[in-house]
């Protein structure tokens, strides 16, 4: 004999096994979105390897959510999308990479975003609002310093630092200088010629 204890158990067992049969066939449609913002949310917030950080970047205050490990550079790049400043050997030998940080130029691949406290500035923040560009942008145009372009970020940035420094004061000391900047185009006379003409115009010469 079935008891009215039974026979509640029994409905509900069967309820609950029409709620997972109906669960069952809408739960992909409806938790495929729901779980990947989860998955998303939950990473952001228990991935002990996730830091958000702060930058001040070409004069603009940047935000970024980013794994702890990750560069600079590919903070620029991928998380703030400045594709300026590029990665050539992303092994500290190329300089294709190099920013200013706090006006002193770092190679952007060797810096965690982490680690970094003063303001940065990349290619992008040389020229002026109204589109004037920096004196040595104008003079690696009059000087035909570039060729391929990929180098050329780098070989600016540098080149300003270089001027600031106060190593530019001969084409010997302007090579030396701007050697941790390899160009496969065979440009460096070019490039001496073109700091030469921005440090007047820097107030360097
Ligand atoms: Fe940084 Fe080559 S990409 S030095
Ligand atoms: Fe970029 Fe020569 S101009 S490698």
């Amino acid at each position: 004999m079935t008891t009215e204890n039974e026979k509640l158990t029994a409905e509900g067992r069967r309820s609950l096994l029409r709620g997972v049969a109906i669960g069952a066939a809408v739960a992909p449609a409806m938790l495929a979105g729901a779980t990947a913002e989860a998955q998303t949310l939950a990473s952001a917030a228990d991935d002990p390897l996730l830091v958000t950080v702060e930058l001040t970047v070409n004069g603009r205050r940047e935000r970024a959510t980013l794994d702890g490990r990750t560069t600079l550079l590919d903070a620029l790049r991928h998380h703030i999308g400045l594709t300026g400043s590029k990665k050539g050997c992303d092994h500290g030998q190329c300089g294709a990479c190099t920013v200013l940080v706090g006006g002193r130029r770092v190679l952007a691949c060797l810096t965690l975003a982490t680690m970094v406290r003063e303001p940065v500035t990349t290619i992008e923040g040389l020229a002026k609002p109204d589109g004037t560009l920096h004196p040595m942008q104008q003079a690696f145009i009059d000087q035909d310093a570039f060729q391929c372009g990929y180098c050329t970020p780098g070989q600016i940035v540098s080149a300003i630092a270089c001027v600031r420094e106060g190593r530019a004061r001969n084409d010997d000391e302007i090579r030396e200088y701007m050697s941790g900047n390899l160009c496969r185009c065979a440009a460096y006379p070019h490039i001496v010629a073109a700091i030469n003409q921005a440090k007047t115009k820097m107030g360097a010469a």
